[in-house]
């Protein structure tokens, strides 16, 4: 039966929705995490041990979800995590991301990994743009990616700093989700039981990392047009694991606008990335796909925003679902969160339209809860709601 956003009504809907259409091997890379999942199933774990204490008896007709996030205006407390790839899931699935933002008045990130390019994005979604770039070897490379973002008129450049190399992730290795993508007996009986996707992808080709074109060339094998899964394992030798501090004090003094730092969870980093200059940090584990046992991104929140002390905005990613999810970290301190597979489920299951449906159900979730906490802004959020229970 085709999918009809109308009809998901909690972003698992929207989830399980993913997994109908995706082979498994392409929904797995999504949804999975490193190793046991320990930190991917406690990133959630963490907003159901922390519950809410409601206010009452408060004139709740008007509810004002907006908040300025770096210096502009954002409709809710939220903006798009980068997700590379996505384009496995839906040819133009990064675009349909990036209009359901503007649609909905908050800013999009477009990962380096992305399926769609710099350029692409920057035409097709009217709305607040920010660009994220992992750390390349090839400093030509990543001075020329960066560069594009800035004459493309990006207003923040986004440096994800917990991938100096690839987390483990054994459900890719399990379903032959690696370099090279290869057809095994499994896999052709899992691409066969999935007619609309490869029907999908046969008409459009397969996806391509847009923004990594010519990254190949200094490697052994060039490819000016590596496909998505072969690029996973290159990328990933590309990487610059020597990336440090006095390397990105460099990008700092180098990139004219926003530079947010998102990965951290350490608050003697988010210490120095306030000292530093930098203009947000986003607290992070990577949806739990890096590394595993780190601790869940709302159980190191209060450590940072302990830290940065109010001098700059603390962002939050990692397991956001629902709109009391974002409630408790903003309660927490946060100042808005970012969404990774709640919009990634969405837009795989039915483009722009599920996409537009995951943002509309987090902020019918948030202004609901809001209401039944009798909070009437953002700014009424505060840690005063929080109860946690003693077990
Ligand atoms: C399929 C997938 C691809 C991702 N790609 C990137 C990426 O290219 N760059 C990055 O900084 N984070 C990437 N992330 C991590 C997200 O930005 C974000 O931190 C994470 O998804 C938040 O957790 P959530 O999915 O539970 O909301 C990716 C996550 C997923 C699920």
């Amino acid at each position: 039966m085709p999918f009809s956003a109308a009809s998901a009504y909690a972003i698992e809907d929207l989830r399980r929705a993913a997994q109908q259409h995706l082979p498994r091997a392409i929904f797995d890379f999504f949804d999975g995490g490193a190793e046991d999942e320990l930190t991917l199933r406690d990133n959630r774990a963490a907003f159901a041990r922390l519950r809410l204490l409601p206010h009452v008896l408060r004139d709740v007709s008007v509810i004002n979800t907006g908040i300025d996030l770096l210096g502009q205006p954002a409709a809710l407390p939220m903006a798009i995590a980068p997700t590379g790839a996505v384009g496995y899931g839906r040819p133009g699935g990064d675009i349909a991301i990036a209009r359901a933002a503007a649609a909905a008045g908050i800013p999009y990130t477009l990962s380096s990994s992305a399926t769609t390019s710099i350029e692409q994005i920057a035409d097709a979604a009217p709305g607040r743009l920010w660009f994220q770039s992992y750390i390349f070897k090839n400093k030509t490379f990543q001075a020329a990616l960066i560069e594009r973002a800035r004459v493309a008129d990006y207003e923040a450049l986004m440096i994800t700093v917990d991938l100096p190399v690839g987390g483990k992730r054994e459900r890719d290795q399990r379903n032959d989700f690696s370099v090279p993508f290869k057809l095994t007996p499994k896999n052709t009986l899992d691409f066969a039981l999935h007619p609309a996707w490869v029907l999908n992808v046969l008409r459009r080709g397969l996806p391509v990392m847009e923004n990594l074109r010519g990254l190949e060339q200094a490697s052994p094998k060039p490819s000016s047009t590596p496909s998505a899964s072969a690029i996973a394992t290159s990328v990933g030798k590309n990487y610059d694991t020597a990336f440090d501090w006095d390397a990105l004090q460099k990008l700092r003094d180098a990139w004219p606008r926003k530079l947010i730092v998102k990965g951290v969870l350490h608050p003697a980093d988010a210490q120095r990335l306030a000292d530093m200059g930098c203009d947000a940090v986003v607290v992070s584990n990577h949806g739990g796909r890096q590394l595993e046992g780190a601790v869940a991104t709302l159980d190191a929140l209060p450590g940072i925003v302990q830290a940065v002390d109010g001098r700059i905005p603390v962002l939050l990613d990692g397991g956001i679902r629902r709109g009391s999810d974002i409630v408790k970290a903003l309660a927490c301190g946060a100042q808005g969160v970012l969404l990774g597979r709640a919009t990634l489920y969405g837009a795989v299951a039915g483009g722009q339209a599920g996409a537009e449906r995951a943002i509309a159900i987090l902020k019918d979730e948030l202004t609901r809860t809001m209401q039944l906490c009798g909070a009437r802004s953002i700014q009424e959020i505060e840690a005063g709601l929080l109860f946690e229970p003693k077990r």
